[in-house]
């Protein structure tokens, strides 16, 4: 039976027993990880969020009421225990922090009994994800997930306490919002009382944050929820949480400036990691022609290589096609592979083609310095001397190329050269590489739309010195937009927004938008920007994936409370939900059969 907490108080938290305490009565209280009886002592370990502390029941207690409540404990059973703490009699255990001491139990009191978990609450847990998602609120018991989750909280804390110091104010802004298309698909919210009308969840405080600068609050910072409709990653959930800020008056650098000093700050803080200042920077156009991506991972080198002027006039198909359309051959040289078995390197072709290449085509050189290629019968000898040579090819070593459009020739190498790190091992998690990403186009070129679409969002604001080409050549343009990468992930991203009528409306046509829709779609943004608008800039965080990369996890969800799966399902809760048929009613929704919905 559970008893009450009646004139009971914990007095520590169970690692907080220490040493300094032997002698002291203490009163613990936390569920129990297990319980063992060896010949008359009762060995219990408690368990709490700071770890474990044990427990003993002297056999002097044997035939006591408390010895008797002692020989019922299970784990997960939740307990009070009350003792004095003593140097452990028994062996010291090294793996815990109270490994040296013992509270010697004078009384106790079952808080709760508890049926056998469907899993054992321990750290590195083999259970399946599947499993521990279904029971999550045991699953968060487990001290890895703990010690995440707490992490967690302390990167949010550290924010708020440096952004404040830094003269942030900390606004809420709706999550019923109104829908605005550009960017991801939006979750809906049917309204009651506008029938037939729906309000949207966040994609992220854009507009509002950017309102907030137009009313004078000049630093505004907010720990957001965000909300969107897309394909699910092990980066990627459907809810959300950014750090989110804005700033008056600024420029590029005063928004990276407090940005640096911000993660230097929590890394130091959470981790001890030494972040040192200033971050790098590069061009976007450096990140895609070095790493074939806008994020790369500067743990390890493997860069990518233009040998497109070496095979020009090469009389290979592949190669040569791919030029004539206007694209390039690229190659990336993994040092000391060239003995990779074909079966392997078949894999890797099988891994380019997932990434939408027809091919891949590879020279393996030997150790004796012959190679082996799957495209030497098309080429000189001199233009295979020539291309190793461009490769920086030595003696063992494996050169993989794809030949294409540039945008899939950086796609294809920029995931082959992470494919490979991966899998030579090469990512070291306790190395941390940051690197800003700056100088972003603008706008990119959306083939299924047949126009062009903002890269970051619509009130990015172009680079001064390519204002000039936004009507005439407007793929040209260079965006003042930067991303916070780490070890190859985008954990943040902003820009410098547009402040200036004229620019936004060249915006706007550029976008294919006529002013009479952008004004049905953002109105409220730019009717407040003819009322005096400070210049203003902006950037936010993924809390997740930041905290993902600190707490060295593969998964967001691993530091989420309560994450969704793949096709954004709750396997605790069950969410989403048919709901009543009256609350449709209601609402004024009528469900038509799946059948009838279009993929
Ligand atoms: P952006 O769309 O780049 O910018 O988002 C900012 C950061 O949020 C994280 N993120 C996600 N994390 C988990 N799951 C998702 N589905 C997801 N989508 C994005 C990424 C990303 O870098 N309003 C702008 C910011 C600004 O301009 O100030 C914005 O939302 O880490
Ligand atoms: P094929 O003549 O089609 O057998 O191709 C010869 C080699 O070129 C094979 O190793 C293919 O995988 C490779 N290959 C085909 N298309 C491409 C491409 N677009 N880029 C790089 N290699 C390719």
């Amino acid at each position: 039976m559970a008893e009450s907490m009646k004139g009971l108080k914990r007095s520590h938290r169970c690692t907080e027993v220490s040493n300094a305490l032997i002698g002291n009565e203490v009163t613990v209280m936390g569920w129990v990880q297990k319980s063992r009886n060896k010949g008359g002592i009762i060995f219990v370990d408690l368990r709490d969020r700071s770890g474990i502390l044990q427990v003993i029941f002297e056999e002097a207690n044997v035939g006591s009421e408390k010895y008797a409540k002692a020989e019922k404990l299970r784990s997960e059973f939740v307990v009070a225990i009350t003792g004095k703490v003593a140097k452990r009699a028994g062996a010291v255990n090294e793996n815990i922090a109270t490994g040296d001491i013992e509270v010697i139990a004078s009384d106790i009191r079952i808080l709760s009994e508890a049926d056998t978990p469907p899993f054992p609450i321990e750290e590195n847990s083999k259970t399946k994800e599947e499993l521990r998602l279904k029971y999550r609120y045991l699953d968060l018991r487990r001290p890895d997930l703990q010690k995440n989750i707490m992490l967690r909280s302390k990167v949010a804390t550290l924010t708020r306490a440096f952004l404040a110091d830094e003269g942030f104010l900390e606004i809420e802004t709706p999550t019923l919002c109104k829908s605005t298309p550009e960017g991801a698909r939006d979750y809906l919210v049917p309204s009651r009382v506008h029938p037939g009308t729906f309000y949207a969840l966040p994609q992220s405080p854009q507009i509002y944050k950017q309102l907030l600068m137009c009313s004078g609050y000049d630093r505004y910072f907010q720990i957001a929820r965000c909300y969107r409709d897309e394909d699910l990653r092990a980066d990627r959930q459907p809810e959300f949480t950014q750090i989110d800020m804005e700033l008056s008056f600024v420029d590029v650098d005063d928004v990276i400036d407090v940005n640096e000093r911000l993660l230097a700050k929590l890394f130091k803080e959470t981790i001890g990691v030494d972040v040192s200042l200033p971050i790098q920077r590069m061009t976007y156009k450096e990140a895609m022609e070095r790493f074939g991506s806008d994020k790369p991972d500067l743990r390890f080198g493997m860069e990518l290589k233009d040998v497109t002027d070496v095979v020009r006039n090469s009389e290979f198909v592949v190669f040569k096609g791919a030029i004539d359309n206007g694209g390039s051959v690229r190659g990336i040289n993994a040092k000391g592979q060239g003995a990779m078995p074909r079966k392997k390197i078949d894999a890797l072709v099988d891994f380019a083609k997932g990434y939408g290449a027809k091919g891949l085509a590879y020279i393996a050189i030997q150790e004796d310095g012959s190679y082996k290629s799957s495209f030497a019968k098309f080429m000189t000898e001199d233009e295979m001397k020539n291309i190793i040579s461009a490769m920086e090819g030595e003696a063992g070593d494996l050169l993989l190329f794809a030949a294409d459009k540039n945008k899939l020739v950086y796609d294809v190498l920029g995931a082959l050269r992470v494919e490979l790190a991966n899998q030579l091992g090469l990512l070291d998690k306790n190395e941390y590489r940051f690197v800003w990403i700056t100088e972003f186009p603008l706008l990119e070129w959306n083939e299924d739309l047949g126009r062009y679409q903002a890269m970051h969002h619509p009130f990015t604001m172009p680079m001064e010195e390519d204002l000039e080409y936004i009507e005439s050549d407007p793929g040209r343009v260079r965006a003042k937009a930067y991303d916070i990468v780490l070890n190859g992930n985008e954990i943040g991203g902003g820009s410098v927004r547009i402040h200036q009528n004229d620019i936004q409306e060249k915006m706007f046509k550029a976008l294919g938008f006529t002013m009479e829709k952008a004004y049905e779609q953002f109105g409220f943004l730019l009717n407040a920007f003819k009322y005096g608008v400070p210049p203003h800039a902006g950037l936010a965080y993924g809390l997740d994936r930041l905290t993902m990369l600190m707490a060295k996890e593969d998964s967001i969800r691993d530091v989420i409370a309560f994450p969704k799966i793949k096709d954004a399902s709750c396997l605790m809760s069950e969410a989403p939900n048919i709901v009543d048929e009256k609350q449709l009613e209601e609402l004024g929704i009528s469900i038509i059969s799946s059948d009838d919905i279009e993929e």
